[in-house]
């Protein structure tokens, strides 16, 4: 009988099959950023919610129509956090992290919640994984954390990736352009469509991200920043370049790539893959040298990304069979329970992965299950006392000395 109750809209269950793969991608994370020295942090959940809006932008979607906040008993205005970088600056922050060698280099994961019209690709509660290099605006930063968010997907064998590459320029130079920007829309605004017009003057930028033919047509003949950009912005530009050349990074300059978050400055990248229809960005980031002043510190300069764990799971679509066990342990006669539990108890505590039946089946039935299981080797304990070795793969049998099972099954093949 299905259930009266649902995982709400926009969210999911992550049953063992599908944990499995979860888990390759998370080891595999670590690993390739705990491999250049990014250290993992983890944040609340929900945070302040000022500190999401003054840290995203109040002129974002984000924070315009997709947070959920909540007042808890106190009166307080909390939310559940959208996204990671402004958490983990305001950790930074808190933690006085500026006192430590630059740049603190991080890494996390973790569920996000965003109050999105759910689509393949697209949920309410979803999960990132993300690095953020905080204390330094050298461009060798910004190419690093390209280089390692390519590596990962490399190494996981996500097919259909391209890299997409702009900048936005430092803040002023950012401020001038956007002047330009809204200049050109209000001279079009009647071939603009109804959402753009209306949000001119609070978030320009978006414009180039509509699929309205009109709006298109309106930006094709649009200013875009990444040919405007003047002295320390284009050299810094230039070097995140020769240094993605250099290592090998292949990529795409678009003058039209926007992000949907205000704080980034100079600049910004986004992965997408072929493979994922409409919501096609895999993951991407860039620079945000003015966050932590914005949330009350020193000018900080930092960059990094968070990428769409759901998203590259989609994208590879592969199953990660289970481990299997070592042993099985079978009880051939309910004499022998206690000494079954014993026994399993020892083989785990040796490191060996072990289950017992627990379900009270024949021995026939346990060796059923034992197959089920993927189990590599059955113990058979014997009415009489002896014990038996079954070799799952051969099928062969033989004595096994009940004095020393645990040596038994660890010393190699049966
Ligand atoms: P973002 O582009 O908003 O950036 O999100 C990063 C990634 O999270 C996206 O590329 C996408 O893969 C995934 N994502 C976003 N929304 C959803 C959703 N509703 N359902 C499923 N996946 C989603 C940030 O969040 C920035 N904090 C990245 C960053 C870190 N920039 C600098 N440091």
């Amino acid at each position: 009988m299905a259930s009266k109750y649902q995982a709400p809209r926009g969210t999911f269950d992550v049953l063992p099959e599908q944990a499995r793969s979860r888990r390759r991608l998370e080891r595999a994370a670590a690993e390739v950023f705990g491999r250049a020295g990014y250290e993992p942090i983890a944040t609340p959940v929900f945070e302040d919610t000022d500190l999401f809006e003054r840290g995203v932008g109040q002129s974002t979607d984000i924070v315009r129509k997709e947070m959920f906040t909540f007042e808890d008993k106190g009166g307080r205005s909390l939310t559940l956090r959208p996204e990671g970088t402004a958490s983990i600056c305001r950790a930074y922050l808190e933690h006085g992290m500026q006192k430590l060698a630059q740049p603190v280099k991080l890494f996390y994961l973790g569920p996000f919640f965003r109050h999105e019209r759910p689509q393949a690709g697209r949920y309410r509660q979803f999960h990132q994984l993300g690095i953020e290099c905080i204390g330094t605006d050298s461009p060798l930063a910004d190419a690093e954390v390209i280089m390692l968010l390519s590596e990962l997907l490399g190494e996981l064998g996500v097919p259909g990736v391209e890299l997409r590459l702009g900048s936005l320029g430092s803040f002023e130079a950012r401020r001038a352009y956007l002047e330009d920007l809204k200049a050109h829309l209000h001279a079009h605004e009647g071939e603009l469509s109804k959402d753009v017009r209306e949000r001119i003057d609070i978030n320009p930028l978006r414009a180039f991200d509509s699929d309205d033919e009109g709006t298109r047509g309106v930006m094709a003949s649009a200013p875009t920043i990444v040919d405007q950009l003047e002295g320390e912005d284009a050299e810094h530009f230039a070097e995140v370049r020769a240094l993605l050349d250099a290592a090998g990074v292949s990529y795409a300059v678009d003058p039209t790539l926007v992000r949907g978050l205000d704080y980034y400055t100079r600049t910004i990248f986004s992965f997408v893959c072929d493979r994922l229809g409409a919501q096609s960005e895999i993951g991407g980031g860039g620079r945000y040298d003015g966050l932590i002043e914005q949330l009350g510190g020193q000018p900080t300069p930092a960059v990094g990304f968070a990428a769409g764990i759901e998203r590259i799971l989609l994208a590879l679509d592969e199953e990660v069979p289970a481990e299997g066990c070592d042993a099985f342990v079978a009880i051939a006669d309910e004499s022998r329970r206690q000494q079954a539990m014993t026994l399993t108890a020892q083989l785990r505590q040796a490191g060996v992965s072990a289950e017992v039946d627990l379900a009270g089946r024949g021995l026939k039935g346990q060796f059923k299950h034992a197959n089920r299981i993927g189990a590599r080797r059955v113990l058979i304990l014997e009415a009489d006392g002896s014990a038996q070795l079954r070799d799952m793969e051969t099928g062969e049998q033989r004595a096994a000395d009940p004095g020393n099972l645990v040596e038994e099954m660890k010393g190699g093949d049966s």
